[in-house]
């Protein structure tokens, strides 16, 4: 019944095709595109004295050749992460058993491009393996465990990684520390284990603290510098941090500036992490030209401090962004559309680097 329901279905397509004087536009070409002639993302960000532009990427998108073709632009893109195959599922899934195959194939295309590396990530709460999320330890034993794998992880790509997210996601919005098997067996302990291993065997990556919601003045932005005074007032290394920026269309915090400037005054460098900016389904031109806006705001914050290494987007195409998965009715949140079409926010992160 499907296959010949399905047949009806698309003979009646093919005839509606042939009979139309103009074949149906394809989703992308019904919205305005981008029109900057620039030889790349990456090639902008460094004559505005950036060190990269980026991108997250995942393994199973690489057999995606188009998608590929631009990933390994280097002139668009002059560093990667890797969306998921470091975090600790992936590359410790049994105690004191590391895989790094599927990490090594994201470095390994990084590397042949020239571009940088950023790690993502030692310690989160999220995507962990059932010995460490249900485990049974004390304080000292996940300690033991934090230090082995940072330690671990870290020493793998000695040498390979600009920076390192070695923390990721330790606060609630409300200011308050995750309450994870890490802090509940180790109170905050494990923060500076886990950085100082990660010191210990990658001397020059530069160790970030990632998170979402401190875009913003509020809560979490303040427990989180007083994290970072904390850790520098005992010595113990943190030199970035990582915004995510998983913004909202229209809703780029208004503070975005002032409230960089205050992280900048604790003498820490900072990025751009994650960036896109989601939408309401469905596109609209107002949405696409307001998203265009946004991202330009977001580069032209970044542009205005020198601390500001670089920005990375949560993956460059809609077709694997994961805001869909996550915001159900939500998408659209990345400069390139599901066809690899450039859409007007490649325009607004070219003008926020060139205003420079
Ligand atoms: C941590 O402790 C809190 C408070 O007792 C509890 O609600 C939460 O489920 C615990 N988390 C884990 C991962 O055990």
């Amino acid at each position: 019944m499907y296959a010949i329901t399905n047949l009806l279905a698309l003979t009646a397509l093919c005839g509606a095709a042939a009979a139309s004087p103009t074949p149906a536009a394809s989703a992308s070409s019904a919205f305005p595109t981008a029109t900057s002639v620039v030889a790349g993302l990456h090639a902008v960000a460094k004559t505005a004295g950036k060190l990269y532009f980026g991108t997250a990427t995942d393994n199973p998108e690489l057999t995606d050749t188009p998608y590929v073709a631009i990933l390994d632009d280097n002139m668009m893109f002059g560093q990667i992460t890797a969306a998921n195959s470091m975090k600790w599922d992936a590359t410790e899934p049994e105690q004191g058993v590391f895989t790094f195959d599927q990490g090594d194939v994201i470095r390994n295309l990084a590397q042949g491009n020239g571009q940088l590396l950023r790690g993502h990530n030692c310690v989160w709460h999220e995507q962990l393996p059932d010995w460490v999320a249900f485990g049974t330890f004390t304080s000292d034993e996940l300690i033991s465990i934090v230090e082995n794998h940072c330690g671990t992880l870290v020493g793998h790509y000695t040498g390979q990684m600009y920076a390192w997210d070695v923390i990721n996601e330790a606060f609630n919005d409300d200011g308050t520390f995750q309450q994870d098997i890490f802090f509940n067996t180790t109170g905050t302990a494990y923060i500076p284990a886990a950085l100082n291993a990660a010191r210990a065997t990658d001397p020059n990556a530069k160790l970030y603290i990632n998170e979402f919601n401190i875009e913003f003045a509020g809560p979490k932005a303040t427990a989180l510098q007083n994290l970072i005074k904390e850790l520098q007032s005992e010595g113990v290394p943190i030199d970035g941090v990582g915004f995510q920026s998983h913004f909202i269309v229209g809703e780029v915090p208004t503070d975005l500036v002032a409230n960089f400037q205050t992280f900048v005054d604790l003498d820490v460098e900072f990025a751009i992490t994650e960036l896109d900016v989601r939408m309401t389904l469905p596109e609209t031109d107002a949405l696409l030209a307001q998203q265009k806006k946004d991202y330009e705001t977001v580069i032209n914050a970044c542009v205005a401090f020198p601390e500001c290494v670089g920005v990375t987007v949560w993956d460059f195409t809609d077709t694997f962004s994961w805001v869909p998965g996550a915001f159900p009715g939500q998408g659209a949140a990345c400069p390139w559309d599901d066809n690899l079409v450039r859409k007007p926010a490649f325009d607004g992160i070219v003008t926020g680097f060139q205003s420079a």
